[in-house]
């Protein structure tokens, strides 16, 4: 389990249509854990819910943690808690930043894509290369002006750093998409490119960046695809515990675990953090996170246990 301070709500600000912006203020006097870009830290709330949000800004000792916030439509009760309840001086409790997204070191053009929310780390690695004077170019898909977070401030930031900003507005592009294997296709050779969006922009992504090193390909998913609800039961081996357990149809095998008293890592228990990812040693998993590509489901080797299940009547878990 991912260690957790007592932090204080700060300041809330809210910077489009449906997405605010909460300042994290430590309460025990110390300068808050540094993080690299694309970090994220998960957040306990007063409502039992456990959700993760990305770091708006690269860490500053001297500053508290940023996060942003979007309402959206299909929220499962975290982020329209968040903008109903929290109110600055609340305390919640946030885990120490964890990055499951990082940006790599050298000289190389980075391409980023971000669609909706999705671009809150990358606006944090944005920030990060202008400050190492890094080239990088941005393309940013949004439902409309008004709800595209971070838009003007991405902005003055590409004219400083003169780089290249793409702003696609859904409501203003008559029916199209943001093309993104052109973005692929115009970038330097040697370009590494990272996207953060809902789950038809990875996709997307993923098909477009299917001729490239796999090294090259970076990607943070969000809440791209519901949960599907469990159904049927099967076994897990788990091979370090010398254990059986049987998952029951309304089980995941994550509560399977925990109700045999192992002690497992899990952040979001929606697929999306990547925290209780598992080895598969056999066994054909039935992925239905939304944090693996394509590919790395299609390789059948890692299962996120806090959604996915099982095709074969027995998974062997290396756990
Ligand atoms: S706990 Fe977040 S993906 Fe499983």
């Amino acid at each position: 389990m991912a260690s957790f301070l007592p932090m204080r709500i700060g300041e809330i600000q809210r910077i489009a249509d449906t997405v605010v912006t909460i300042t994290l203020e430590g309460v025990q006097g110390s300068p808050l854990p540094s993080y690299e870009p694309g970090a994220h830290v998960d957040i306990r709330l007063p409502n039992g819910l456990l959700r993760s949000y990305s770091l708006t800004a690269p860490y500053d000792r001297t500053r508290p943690y940023t996060i942003a916030v979007h309402r959206g439509r299909a929220s499962g009760g975290g982020s329209s808690y968040i903008h109903e309840h929290l109110s600055p001086g609340d305390e919640v409790e946030v885990s120490v930043p964890r990055n499951l997204f990082p940006l790599l070191p050298g000289m190389h053009t980075s391409v980023l894509i971000a669609g909706g929310i999705g671009v809150t780390p990358l606006y944090c690695m944005a920030q990060h290369l202008t400050a190492q004077r890094r080239p990088w170019r941005l393309a940013y898909a949004a439902r409309s002006r008004g709800a595209a977070a971070f838009a003007d401030a991405l902005q003055t930031l590409a004219s400083q750093a003169s780089a290249g900003l793409t702003l696609h507005f859904d409501d203003e592009a008559a029916g199209h998409v943001l093309n993104i294997e052109n973005l692929i296709k115009e970038a330097p050779a040697d370009a590494h490119f990272y996207c953060c969006g809902p789950g038809p922009m990875l996709d997307g992504y993923h098909a477009a960046c299917s001729a490239l090193e796999r090294e090259r390909v970076h990607c943070e998913r969000f809440g791209g695809q519901a949960i599907q609800a469990a159904s049927g039961s099967f076994e897990i081996e788990l091979t370090r515990s010398s254990r059986t357990l049987h998952v029951g149809p309304d089980q995941t095998i994550l509560d399977a675990l925990l109700d045999a008293g192992i002690d497992v890592e899990y952040s979001c228990m929606q697929g999306i953090c990547g925290s209780c990812v598992t080895p598969v040693l056999d066994g054909e998993p039935d992925h239905r996170d939304a944090f693996l590509s394509l590919d790395e489901q299609a390789a059948g080797d890692r299962i996120m246990i806090c959604c996915s299940r099982s095709r074969s009547a027995k998974l062997v878990l290396d756990r």
